[in-house]
This record gives C-alpha cells, structure tokens and sequence, in this order.
C-alpha cells in the first residue's frame, strides 16, 4: 500500500486523518454546490489530505480567485502535491490559520472548506479550531465542511454542532450524500444571515 495514500496514513494517525478513504466526488460536488462560490475572491481548504475535494474547487472558482490549504500530515501532502502541484500547501496545522492567511496578505478569507474530523477532535481543539476560522473568515463568508452520517450521534460529534450553532449565525445541513464511504452530510455556515 502506498504509504502516502488517505487510508495507510488512517492506519497509522486515525485519531488526525478521521478517514479510511478519500471524499467521493459525490461529496465533493455537494460541498462545492453553493450560490456564489464562483465569484468569491479567496478560498482557503483546511484538512485536504489527498485532494478528494480540492479538484471541485479548482473547477469552480473563479480564475483569479487566492486558493491555498493547510494540511497536517507530511505523507499524504506529498501525494496532494503531486496531484495538485499548482496549489499552495502549509504543512501546518488550521489552528495558524489567521497567522498563515496574514502571510498571503488576506486581513479575512471569503470562503472556507474543511475536511478536518471535526468529532475526533477534543473539546479543546474544537474551540481552537472555530476560533481560528471565525476570526478569519469574512463577515458574510462561507464555512462549509462535511460529517460522516453517524457522527451527530457521538458526544463529539453533537458538539461539535452546538458549537457552530454558537459560532454562527446560520447553519444550514445539506442532504445526505449516500454515495460516500460512510455517507456524510454538508454543513454550510454564516456568520451573519
Ligand atoms: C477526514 S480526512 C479528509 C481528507 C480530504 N479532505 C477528503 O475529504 O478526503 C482529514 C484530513 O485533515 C487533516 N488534519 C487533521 N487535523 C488537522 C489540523 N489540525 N490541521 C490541518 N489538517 C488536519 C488530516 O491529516 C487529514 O488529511
């Protein structure tokens, strides 16, 4: 198996990659698939791993919209590079988000889509995380990122949902895209409505 790819990395660190395999272009699509993501300016992508989302972006935003992403794990950056040598990747983690888009010169981001585990994460990094993408994100901005269908039954996972009920305005959930290992759903965030 290739020790770069989403699932060795799983096997290794699943408690920091949170998947055993890549989004489906299914979810890909559902994440990409709001009214206006084509006209913002900036986008930043948190937890890309692979890239199994990163190609719907490319498709959808606009030419000279800023995209760059910020990944944790050394390994399976190796491979999203080789697969998407034309976007700009920290090896960080999205807690320094506000501090890697002042280094882009972004004073907030349009847009913002994760992929992080969000419900393997403790309480305390949850916090950190939200933190660092409310204060970088711009007022009428997106945040959009994705949990696994059995998710909001975990401890974890319902609050990490009372948490962007508190961080955010607005909270809307797509509908399940059932053609992804395991099914997952889409929140779709705002800070204002
Ligand atoms: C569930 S995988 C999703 C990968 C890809 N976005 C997809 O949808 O297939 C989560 C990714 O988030 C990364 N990650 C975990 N914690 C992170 C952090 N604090 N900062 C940045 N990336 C992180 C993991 O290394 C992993 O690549």
């Amino acid at each position: 198996m290739d020790r770069n790819s989403l699932t060795f990395q799983f096997l290794k660190n699943p408690f920091t990659v949170g998947a055993c395999c890549p989004s489906s272009p299914f979810l890909a699509q559902e994440i990409t698939s709001f009214t206006g993501l084509e006209n913002v300016s900036s986008i930043v992508e948190l937890g890309p791993g692979t890239g199994a989302l990163t190609g719907a972006i490319l498709k959808k935003k606009a030419p000279d919209a800023r995209f760059f992403a910020v990944e944790l794990n050394v390994s399976v950056l190796e491979t999203f590079r080789k697969n998407f040598p034309e976007v700009k990747v920290y090896n960080e983690s999205a807690v320094n988000l506000p501090e890697i888009a002042r280094k882009e010169g972004l004073a907030r981001v349009d847009t913002i889509i994760s992929g992080l585990p969000w419900a393997l994460f403790p309480d305390a990094l949850q916090n950190e995380l939200l933190s660092a993408i409310t204060s970088t994100l711009a007022g009428d901005g997106w945040f959009c990122t994705f949990s696994y269908i059995h998710c909001p039954l975990l401890p974890a996972g319902r609050l990490f949902r009372k948490k962007l009920d508190e961080n955010f305005t607005r909270v809307e959930t797509s509908s399940v895209v059932w053609k992804n290992l395991p099914p997952a759903f889409v929140y779709r965030c705002r800070k204002c409505s």
